[in-house]
């Protein structure tokens, strides 16, 4: 084969492969097999050193020519894939072609779930949501809702005080009643909820850190039966049970007198199961008329004006529905758990 049949050889088998070329590695392949050191325009080169002069003056422009022009097509079919596909250092951060898959994609956290359906469930019965403090003074905490300066409550084996006098972590969400009563806004509803606090060991039904809710009503002439009612409506409205019925027991808790704690038929069975411990009840929240002395503190006149607060705990309400043994697995970061919901 003289030089010039090697010369149309090389550019046939170049045209014939560059349509086949699929990716940046299918380039660097073509690459190395014509442009390489051992490709063919090396080849080429070899046989061309060894020509007469006047032959080399003829065909070093010609091979000189197909060579960039080879360069210039592989280099052009590398941009087009340079865009598709990120390059190695790229790779290992993000791959730009990759679809997420749909089983990683987040959703609310069920605490969220469920004081969205607890706002949406007291809004339609007219309440206000408020916010509360989860750093709070003692006063709101313990002393404005009657709670004696000698409770246990108070100690520091119950409550996470803080190192600046007078100051804790809330242990209940009732420290919002104080705040919204001093505005002196009458009649108020109120639906409130957040983390909550407490100095005590761990169990499969206690944590140091919590979920609670509280609802307040004052308005003249409130009564038990306001109550009764407005938790019965609540309960049905969450557990989706017409049929749900409550009773209360007897429950002291200072500010509320008479206090109680509020149980609901069980929502899962009909005369026992499991989660009712086989008695047909379960243990819902505590509540109570508002305690005088509460009004009195924060600036109503408890003469003229009366009413009524509950409040529980959220991790609660969720474990009964869902059947979960262990409140710290709420918190413990495992998302097979979390993915449940
Ligand atoms: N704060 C109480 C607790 O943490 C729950 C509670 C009981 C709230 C009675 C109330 C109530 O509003 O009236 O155990």
């Amino acid at each position: 084969m003289n030089i010039q049949e090697i010369i149309e050889q090389i550019k046939t088998i170049f045209f014939s492969k560059l349509p086949s070329i699929q990716n940046r590695e299918d380039v660097e392949k073509l690459r190395i097999e014509f442009l390489g050191r051992k490709g063919n325009i090396a080849d080429l080169m070899a046989h061309f050193k060894i020509l007469p002069e006047e032959e080399r003056r003829k065909f070093g422009p010609i091979i000189q020519k197909i060579r960039s022009e080879i360069e210039q097509m592989l280099s052009d079919k590398e941009s087009v894939y340079a865009k598709a596909t990120p390059d190695d250092s790229q790779k290992s951060f993000f791959d730009v072609t990759t679809s997420l898959s749909s089983e990683l994609k987040g959703t609310k956290h069920i605490f969220s779930q469920v004081v969205e359906e607890l706002e949406d469930i007291f809004i339609s019965m007219g309440y206000d949501i408020v916010y509360g403090n989860e750093v709070e003074d003692a006063y709101y905490n313990f002393t404005a809702l009657n709670i004696p300066e000698n409770h246990p409550a108070r100690e520091a084996t119950d409550t996470f005080w803080l190192t600046k006098p007078g100051m804790l972590l809330r242990t209940h969400t009732s420290s919002v009643q104080a705040h919204i009563m001093k505005k002196g806004k009458l009649p108020l509803a109120i639906f409130s909820s957040g983390r909550c606090y407490r100095n005590e060991k761990t169990d499969a039904t206690h944590d140091f850190m919590f979920m609670q809710y509280e609802c307040m009503f004052i308005d003249t002439e409130v009564s038990i039966s306001n109550l009764l009612a407005t938790a019965q409506n609540f309960l049905r409205a969450l557990f989706k049970r017409e049929d749900l019925n409550i009773r209360v027991r007897p429950g002291y808790f200072p500010f509320v007198e008479p206090g109680v704690e509020l149980d609901a038929t069980c929502p899962f069975c009909k005369g026992g199961c499991a989660f009712c411990k086989k008695t047909g009840w379960i243990e819902m929240f505590g509540a109570g008329l508002i305690h005088p002395n509460v009004l009195k503190m924060s600036g109503i006149d408890e003469t003229k004006y009366s009413g009524f607060a509950l409040g529980g705990g959220i991790e609660r309400l969720i474990m009964l529905r869902h059947g979960i043994p262990d409140i710290r697995l709420f918190r413990s970061n495992k998302i097979a758990f979390l993915d449940q919901f």
